[in-house]
């Protein structure tokens, strides 16, 4: 057999995805790929497979089972670690994820919304302040900090902390510290949240770490370390993404100006801009692997117990058979016919996962989204970057899509 591809295969360039996924999805959707540790795991390229694969019980999310395809030396490691609920299989998944769910419904969201409209305000607020007589970075000054101060604001962390602990979830997610560095601030996160559990079991409040220690430790359900964990997994799970769709999505608007002008004339349209954003660049896709428990058919092949699967999120969020000119960035695609959209379906799109572990907060981050880019380009009409497109620093081309600068003014 000759060797399979090296993965993760790298974008060409910008924020365009692999083009072997195209390529696969064309002539073979189930193929093998080699990782950095010489494994040689499957993966599935279109949205029907992809589907298949993230909700079949039969294959398993739980990275210390022999073959679970890890993507790098780190990545084994961490698997060693105490298991949050994103790496369990039923039930002890469900029992966990229920405990948070509550909080981010779409009725919980919505009591949210002013909690998020303010924290947006007031940092563009800040922003404009300092004004712009020099290019502001809007990562610093914007992306980075809306998602951080949000989930810090339900999980009950004081205000006076959240610059610091910012700071050090950028550190420990953001590429560019040394491995010491990114685990040092890993663990200073971790004592932080430790210590706020223990505060919050001596006096609770109305928080979710609160809530967490009132209505699971105290009556046994899970011990006080799981619940440092679970409050972890808030504060860690949806960061990077959080930062990378804010980002993303100003470049592409400002690259798509006739729909940037729709957008500002009809902000209800937010949602489904929201929509195909999530779609399009469709950011956390390595998280969606699994393990075979059992020996399994898919397309034709078997894949046998204790081969790793990677299901390609970005992949199928790009099928031709799913999606009508896939590459297009379109806002209207999900609008319904008579509204002038394509009407196609919202929940296709691969950007929040698929099955039992699509992400948990997905009301809470579309949420977060709608409210910023229906913010930023009222408040800020004339924003535009002082960099072309071509000279915008992107994530590594083989990591999750994103930008790491984003040079400003208005
Ligand atoms: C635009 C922003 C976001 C995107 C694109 C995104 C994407 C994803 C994806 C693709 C998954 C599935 C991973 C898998 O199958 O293993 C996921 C799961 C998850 N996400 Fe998000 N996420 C976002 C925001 C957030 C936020 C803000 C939070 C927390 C407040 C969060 C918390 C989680 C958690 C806890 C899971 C695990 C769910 C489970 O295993 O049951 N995410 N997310």
């Amino acid at each position: 057999m000759a060797t399979p591809p090296s993965f993760p295969f790298a974008r060409p360039k910008a924020w365009h995805p692999p083009a072997e996924y195209a390529k696969l999805r064309a002539i073979e959707p189930v193929s093998r790929v080699e990782l950095w540790d010489g494994s040689h795991p499957w993966l599935v390229v279109k949205h029907k497979d992809v589907t298949s694969v993230l909700t079949d019980e039969r294959l398993s999310k739980q990275r210390n089972r022999s073959g679970f395809p890890e993507m790098s030396a780190g990545g084994k490691e961490a698997a060693k670690n105490k298991p949050t609920f994103v790496d369990m299989d039923p039930p002890q998944h469900m029992q966990q994820r229920s405990m948070v769910e509550p909080l981010f419904t779409h009725d919980a969201v919505a009591k949210l919304r002013p909690h998020i409209q303010k924290t947006v305000d007031t940092l563009l607020d800040a922003t404009i302040k300092e004004g712009c007589e020099k290019p502001v970075d809007l990562v610093d000054k914007f992306a980075l900090p809306v998602p951080s101060y949000i989930i810090y604001g339900i999980l009950g962390v004081p205000f006076e902390d959240l610059e610091f602990l910012t700071q050090q979830n950028a550190i420990r997610s953001n590429g560019s510290a040394t491995a010491t560095e990114a685990s040092n601030a890993n663990k200073t996160l971790l004592d932080y949240i430790a210590n706020l559990v223990d505060h919050r079991t001596q006096t609770p409040k109305k928080d979710l770490i609160s809530k967490l220690v009132t209505e699971q430790v105290i009556p046994g359900h899970i011990d006080r370390s799981d619940a440092v964990q679970i409050a972890f997994l808030m504060l860690v799970a949806g960061n990077a993404t959080m930062v990378n769709m804010i980002n993303l999505g100003v470049v592409t608007l400002l690259e798509h100006p006739s729909q940037l002008a729709k957008l500002k004339t009809d902000p209800s349209l937010s949602p489904y801009f929201v929509s195909e954003l999530c779609r399009y660049h469709t950011g956390s896709a390595m998280a969606t692997r699994r393990v075979a428990k059992v020996d399994i058919e898919l397309a034709g092949h078997t894949i046998k117990a204790g081969e790793g699967i990677i299901a390609a999120t970005q992949s199928a969020s790009r099928d031709e058979d799913i999606f009508s000119d896939p590459d297009v960035f379109d806002m209207m695609r999900f609008a319904p016919k008579e509204e002038g959209g394509r009407g196609e379906d919202w929940y296709k799109g691969m950007g929040f996962g698929w099955g039992e572990h699509r992400c948990v907060a997905e009301p809470l981050a579309r949420g977060e989204l709608e409210i910023v880019f229906t913010t930023l380009f009222q408040r800020l009409p004339n924003l535009k970057l002082v960099i072309p497109y071509e000279e915008i620093k992107w994530t590594p081309p083989k990591k999750d899509v994103g930008i790491m600068e984003l040079p400003v003014v208005w």
